[in-house]
């Protein structure tokens, strides 16, 4: 990016970091609140938590965090092929994000979307963490991103480090429409309990650069690594798909 674009959008939003990469995209287009607060039932994503009996489904450890009723319709939805949910996924990925990896000719990206609720007094990820680390075992070279459903500000957001091992933690100030690149692989972040009387709801998934992929494909020991929680293998076909410009 540079300078002066950076400098502008600095002025707009001071949480972002200099290697963060904002981008918009039209929610009428990807319109992914609105079916968001189809299936939940709901008329506010961010007043989601006054649907919610117990804190128990949102405060959960690594393997256990998205277990909630909403995260359980949520990843009905978004599996069924034929859904809005996952039609509209698979256009945003193929129309939108090829197109913020302009340099490149395909991308490997994560096949589907986590979603994270982050309720008011819960946590929506425990662990404070970088996704390469031994609990995580993410490979080197994938770039995160995250699309705020709501608002994301203070704690009900993620905070993290600009770089690897600098400690100075600060929350992503986001808004629905759009989309950040960053770097959650080398550096550490989590949630802090969510002191707002909002939800949070986003999706994140992350994006593997060709060039990077190759490298990590061309390691024959690399082959065997999966996720720590399903036990996916970290490969186009498995974890990730390979989307082309078209
Ligand atoms: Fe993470």
């Amino acid at each position: 990016m540079i300078y002066s674009q950076k400098n502008q959008l600095s002025e707009i939003n001071d949480s972002l970091f200099p290697n963060d990469n904002l981008k918009n995209y039209n929610t009428s287009q990807y319109p992914f609140s609105r079916i968001l607060k189809s299936i939940f039932n709901v008329n506010n994503l961010d007043d989601l938590h006054n649907e919610v009996n117990s804190l128990n489904d949102f405060n959960a450890d690594l393997g256990k965090d998205s277990e909630s009723h909403y995260h359980k319709i949520f990843y009905k939805e978004i599996k069924k092929t034929d859904s809005e949910l996952r039609n509209v996924w698979e256009l945003f990925l193929e129309n939108e994000v090829i197109k913020h990896f302009s340099c490149e000719n395909s991308i490997v990206v994560q096949k589907l979307p986590n979603i994270r609720i982050h309720i008011p007094k819960g946590l929506a990820v425990k662990r404070w963490h970088c996704d390469s680390d031994q609990d995580h075992k993410h490979p080197l070279g994938e770039i995160n991103s995250v699309i705020p459903l709501t608002k994301m500000f203070d704690t009900n957001s993620i905070w993290r480090e600009s770089s690897p091992g600098k400690g100075d933690f600060k929350p992503f100030n986001l808004k629905v429409g759009e989309i950040i690149y960053w770097n959650g692989n080398t550096c550490i972040h989590g949630n802090k309990t969510n002191l707002s009387s909002k939800t949070r709801i986003s999706f994140d998934f992350r994006v593997f650069p060709r060039n990077e992929y190759n490298k990590y494909i061309a390691n024959p020991d690399n082959i065997q690594n999966s996720t720590a929680t399903m036990g996916t293998k970290f490969i186009v076909g498995a974890y990730y798909k390979e989307i082309f410009k078209k």
